[in-house]
């Protein structure tokens, strides 16, 4: 592999005798607490196996030079650019050359690099691949620079970097999930404070496993923002007597004072997703059945109140559920395609893979994926070569 990646860069940027540094970053799963981050409410992700990995070396040419193995098309900017702009044309490159952005305008400058990214993260799937891509660059580009690393820190300014220059009105749990991770552990953030525990994930004899419907989400940036736009219009109804409560704490009796029957749902389901996810911090540690009964419960209200689900995912659940030893299903993430979760007994891991995926595709005709996870660091340095 290292052999390898030192051909690639002769090839695509000539021979130099800088090292090449090699970064990870993972994806993440959201175990439980969807549609929160942005209500005020508390999230319970984990960063996953599956990830991004970037090797970069310095170039002495005052350029950012950006290929990836997964896209054609390669980037080539000046690294002393005065104002960086989003850009149609650039492709998967808005967003490395996003955080790039709002690092300059934070203050750092940086020399030139070139950059080449290699991923088994499926993108567009659910699975925090933008905030993934986001993360690393700036955690590398901070790492060679000898800046000071504040992972808190470079986790909101990639959030600032998809709402600002990307355009998508998410929350902070993805970026924070794939900076913050930690082995073993599913992440307790409480997204209003920005305050997190680590909680040990305890799941007796039964294993998390990643279901990819293999549908990405062409839409999900519209449907994103008009959810986030119905939960402020809720909120706001909700604090017409002056108060400030964010969504995810106010209460469930109060409801029936919004006018829009969409605000309403939205709303039932994130005050209700709240009191699940405060549920499943005691119940992680050894209630299983508990644990199953929260999962099952967010998708059916991520389904029928919050609206995000879609065919591909609810499909996914109900063959998900049908199979013998899987106790819990439920989306993950921004909904309507990607992926989902599943929690299975460990004995039945192996038989659940293949009936799944053959009982996905005679009732979708196509493949779905299946993958085994377990919590893992976020965002580190792997190495030099
Ligand atoms: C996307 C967003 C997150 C969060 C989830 C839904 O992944 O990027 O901020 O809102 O959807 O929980």
């Amino acid at each position: 592999m290292e052999k390898n990646i030192d051909q690639i860069f002769k090839r695509l940027f000539g021979t130099s005798n800088h090292a090449i540094h090699h970064y990870h970053c993972p994806g993440r799963l959201n175990f439980i607490g969807e549609h929160l981050d942005y209500n005020g409410g508390s999230v319970m992700p984990f960063a996953i196996e599956l990830g991004i990995d970037l090797y970069i070396r310095p170039n002495q040419e005052m350029k950012f030079r950006m290929f990836s193995s997964d896209f054609e098309k390669q980037i080539i900017l000046p690294s002393d650019t005065e104002k960086i702009q989003y850009s149609k044309d650039n492709g998967w490159g808005n967003y490395p050359l996003g955080i790039i952005e709002i690092l300059k305008q934070k203050g750092f400058s940086f020399d030139g690099y070139d950059f080449y990214f290699k991923s088994n993260l499926p993108t567009g799937a659910g699975l925090s691949s933008s905030a993934a891509i986001e993360v690393l660059t700036a955690f590398a580009l901070l790492d060679l620079a000898a800046e000071k690393i504040d992972r808190t820190q470079i986790a909101l300014w990639a959030k600032e970097a998809e709402n600002n220059f990307i355009g998508v009105a998410c929350g902070i749990m993805d970026q924070f999930a794939v900076a913050m991770g930690k082995n073993g552990h599913l992440i307790c953030l409480n997204c209003e404070t920005m305050d997190y525990s680590y909680v040990p994930v305890n799941l007796d004899g039964y294993s998390i496993l990643i279901l990819n419907t293999k549908t990405s989400r062409s839409l999900e940036h519209s449907y994103f923002n008009t959810r986030r736009a119905e939960c402020e219009e809720a909120e706001n109804e909700l604090n017409k007597n002056g108060n400030s409560t964010r969504l995810a704490h106010a209460d469930l009796k109060h409801l029936d004072i919004i006018p829009s029957e969409n605000a309403r749902k939205r709303a039932q389901h994130v005050i209700s997703e709240q009191s699940r996810v405060i549920a499943m911090k005691d119940a992680i540690s050894g209630d299983i059945d508990l644990v199953a009964g929260l999962i099952n419960a967010s998708h059916l209200s991520l389904k029928n109140d919050f609206e995000v689900t879609g065919e591909y995912l609810d499909r996914m659940q109900e063959i998900a559920l049908r199979q013998d030893g899987c106790i819990a299903s439920r989306m993950t993430g921004a909904g309507f395609a990607g992926c989902g979760l599943a929690i299975v007994e460990n004995e039945k891991v192996s038989s659940f893979k293949n009936v799944f995926v053959e009982q996905y595709k005679d009732a979708l005709g196509f493949d779905a994926e299946v993958y085994t996870c377990n919590p893992q660091n976020g965002v580190h340095k792997v190495g030099e070569i």
